[in-house]
């Protein structure tokens, strides 16, 4: 094989043997010598000896630039031209026409009309030919370069789709799994527990009064525990739709429920003036309230809780934080954070269930946004987030 192939897709193979040149031209002589010109270049040159010809190698072969003849007998070079560009496989082919006859004989307009790139005028010099055939040597091998990593890259984008599909298929499963098959059970042994304290809770002894209490505590927890998987679930998949979020009347609206819950907390909250957001509004409420809940939650133990939510830019990267003066954490722990069921503190001191910030990480991840925290124990904790 001469030329690179067409038919066996030449986008898969990378181009390392010669790319191939269709020389076309009736006069023997006039083959010969466009071959000794261009064979320095190291390509596959073919030759063809008509124009019916050059249509036969094209159906075979993909070629970087032909090289055509303007006078030959039955099929003159601008006919060859005009079959070469109906063919949908070379209708882009480069075609350089040769001519022995002078500018002026010949009807150049009509040859760019058929998709001609340059023309070369007898006698041909030599140098300048190779330059110019080398030109586009060199971009049929970019191309076909670009065309590969392209489908390279389309065939991992497929097999990552795949991929995914597959395992939310199986979130989707254990989703339903948990909300039938495991809550059902749960749900009736809360209700036998609760009925059993009702119905016989006087003739219980103090412990086995206590014991049924904390089981239901415990059905409880576990129910909490399938809520906040199903929430992570669901924040890695479902349609989400950008808009501009005002970042400063929401986090106000989150911290008056948190007062109305909590009205013996006294805590100095400062929320910065215009902070906004480009995100999804409902991705972006949880966001903030894990965030904001997490600040409240762990200034609980200060005089004088103080948690301030604000915007700051480092090198024209806006993020806004949430800080506070709370209980903070070591910072060697600060790679567990954002872990699923993750929690530096323990529930007696603490009460949660290590999913808040895994949502948090999750909704940024789909915002292509970034999240972190800095901190230290005993001195508070800062959480920044970009979206
Ligand atoms: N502002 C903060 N100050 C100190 N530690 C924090 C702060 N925010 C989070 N943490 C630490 O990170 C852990 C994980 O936080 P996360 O919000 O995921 O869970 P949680 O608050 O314990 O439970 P929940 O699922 O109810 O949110 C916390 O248990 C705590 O140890
Ligand atoms: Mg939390």
């Amino acid at each position: 094989m001469t030329g690179a192939r067409a038919a066996s897709s030449p986008s898969e193979t990378p181009v390392e043997a010669g790319v191939g040149i269709l020389i076309v031209d009736d006069d023997p002589a006039k083959l010969v010598a466009l071959r000794s010109v261009l064979e320095p270049l190291g390509e596959n040159i073919v030759e063809a000896r008509s124009g019916a010809d050059a249509l036969r190698h094209l159906l075979k072969d993909d070629y970087a630039v032909i090289l055509l003849d303007v006078r030959m007998p039955i099929m003159n070079g601008f006919e060859t031209a005009e079959l070469i560009r109906q063919r949908p496989s070379s209708e882009l082919t480069p075609i350089i026409f040769v001519t022995a006859l002078d500018r002026v004989e010949t009807d150049m307009g009509r040859g760019y009309e058929l998709g001609a790139v340059d023309f070369v005028f007898s006698p041909v010099v030599p140098a300048i030919l190779r330059a110019k055939v080398q030109v586009f040597v060199e971009l049929y091998r970019s191309q076909h370069e670009l065309k590969r990593y392209r489908k390279q890259l389309q065939s991992l984008v497929q097999e990552r789709t795949a991929a995914l599909t597959a395992i939310n298929r199986e979130l989707d499963a254990f989703s339903y799994f948990l909300s039938h098959d495991v809550r059902a059970p749960l749900i009736t042994l809360d209700g036998l527990t609760k009925s059993l304290l009702d119905g016989a809770g006087d003739k219980l002894d103090p412990d086995g009064h206590d014991q049924i209490l904390r089981m239901r505590r415990a059905c409880q927890q576990i129910g909490e525990l399938f809520d906040g998987m199903q929430l992570l679930f669901s924040l890695t998949r479902g349609d989400m739709r950008r808009e501009e979020i005002d970042v400063t009347t929401l986090a106000s609206q989150i911290v008056e429920q948190f007062r109305a819950n909590e009205p013996s907390r006294k805590v100095d909250v400062k929320i910065a003036e215009h902070l906004t957001v480009m995100g999804d509004s409902h991705m972006v409420e949880i966001l903030l309230r894990n965030l904001i809940s997490n600040a409240w939650k762990f200034t609980r133990e200060e005089d004088e809780a103080v948690i301030e939510i604000g915007k700051e830019t480092v090198s024209g990267e806006t993020r806004i934080f949430i800080r506070d003066n709370g209980v903070g954490f070591d910072m060697i722990y600060a790679h567990r954070l954002f872990g699923a069921f993750q929690r530096l503190h323990s529930q007696s001191q603490f009460a949660g269930e290590g999913i808040g910030l895994a949502s948090a990480q999750r909704i940024v991840n789909r915002h292509s946004g970034r999240i972190w925290a800095e901190g230290a124990l005993g001195e508070g904790a800062t959480f920044y987030f970009v979206l």
